[in-house]
């Protein structure tokens, strides 16, 4: 190993910020410095932060570095700032925050604006999170300045995602780009103590309810004085492997809980008590109900009113009255599943066809389900 290599592992500073520049300025050096360290890599947990321009990524960053360095971790943050050519706002962040971790060489603080290309930016980042993953860095923190899809292209080299959003923004969750919804592991609702954030969270537990398999996170934080830091690190250290067992194993999760109720604004006011927000209402006309979803940690419950009265669910009320109307399990694979109960001689009671919202289902008679009547939809593939 040359001597520069074996100060950066040895922890020198100097060295290490020698070597981040010649990183970003492509210098052929440092690509033969990368080839060298690259044994040591791959035990850095490489975490991207974005969000909208005003949530607060910085401060909350600022908190996360805190509470690691409290652990006894090390860190570098790397700010990626597309716009800065135009703003110069990385080189000021930078300055501020030099001050404030000055003393700690336990923080590696490095600001990037755009250098020509996009895609010389988003290499020199990736590269930049290898050089300190395998400088023995146990934390690497992305941070971007906004939600564009260059910010959302580099956030995305994480191996961990944190989305930050903030109360006030209203509907602007929902006008949240898909892309970002994807990459998200973990939604961070910062300035939590502000009114709205309830707002803020229901209105994300809506969107999500209408995601499969894939659920992030969803941690409340006050990044000024600390609150709910341990918590996103937590969300944020949580293995990606862990994040939906149902998705590991392959096996069937529980999607909802259908309750035929007579009244669905009565049914709502009740489970809104409990805190659960309808994520989505409509009327499926196929089917003769009008349905309300409420999201409930990894599953749902589905409220379910008959819109007429030819309506199953008018003659199941009529019948038995207000109660457990079916049990929903995703299946990986429902053509499967369905070939394997017909060869078992179950009841189903339709073949698989497409609902509301696109997803294709079955129902199997509660005579072969041990007396609940069992819909099974098709998990979306990943
Ligand atoms: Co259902």
């Amino acid at each position: 190993m040359n001597d520069w290599a074996r100060k950066i592992r040895e922890g020198d500073v100097r060295a290490l910020a020698r070597a981040a520049t010649a990183v970003e300025n492509r210098d052929p050096q440092a690509a033969e410095l990368l080839r060298e360290l690259a044994p040591h890599a791959g035990h850095a947990l490489v975490v991207g932060i974005t969000g909208p321009p005003g949530a607060g990524k910085s401060t909350l960053v600022d908190a996360m570095a805190l509470a690691l360095r409290k652990q006894g971790k090390t860190l570098a943050i790397l700010a990626v700032d597309p716009s800065s050519r135009i703003t110069g706002g990385a080189i000021l962040g930078d300055r501020i925050r030099m001050q404030q971790h000055h003393a700690d060489a336990g923080i590696f603080i490095r600001s990037m604006a755009t250098r020509g290309s996009l895609g010389g930016l988003a290499r020199a980042t990736a590269d930049l999170a290898r050089l300190m993953d395998c400088a023995g860095r146990d934390y690497v923190l992305i941070e971007t300045v906004g939600v564009g899809q260059d910010e959302v292209e580099i956030a995305g080299l994480a191996q961990v995602t944190v989305v930050v959003l903030v109360p006030g923004m209203g509907d602007d969750v929902q006008a949240i780009k898909a892309g970002i919804m994807e990459i998200a592991d973990v939604f961070a609702i910062n300035k939590a103590d502000q009114p709205g954030a309830d707002r803020v969270e229901h209105e994300l537990q809506a969107m999500l309810s209408l995601a499969h398999g894939h659920v992030p996170a969803i941690v409340r934080t006050v990044a000024t004085d600390g609150t709910g830091i341990d918590n996103l690190l937590a969300a944020v250290e949580r293995p990606v492997t862990q994040r939906s067992a149902g998705e590991i194993r392959g096996g069937p999760t529980i999607d909802h809980l259908g309750i035929a109720v007579p009244a669905l604004d009565d049914a709502i006011g009740f489970y809104e008590t409990l805190g659960l927000a309808v994520g989505q209402r409509e009327r499926v006309a196929s089917e003769k109900v009008d349905v309300a979803m409420l999201p409930a940690g990894d599953s749902r419950i589905e409220l379910l009113q008959p819109s007429g009265p030819d309506s199953p669910i008018a003659k199941f009320l009529e019948k038995r009255g207000p109660g457990l109307h079916h049990i929903a399990l995703r299946v990986p694979d429902l053509n499967a599943a369905v070939a394997s109960l017909k060869a078992a001689g179950a009841r189903l009671l339709n073949e698989p066809r497409q609902g509301a919202g696109g997803h294709t289902y079955v129902f199997v008679h509660p005579a072969s389900a041990g007396g609940v009547l069992l819909e099974l939809i098709q998990g979306e593939s990943h």
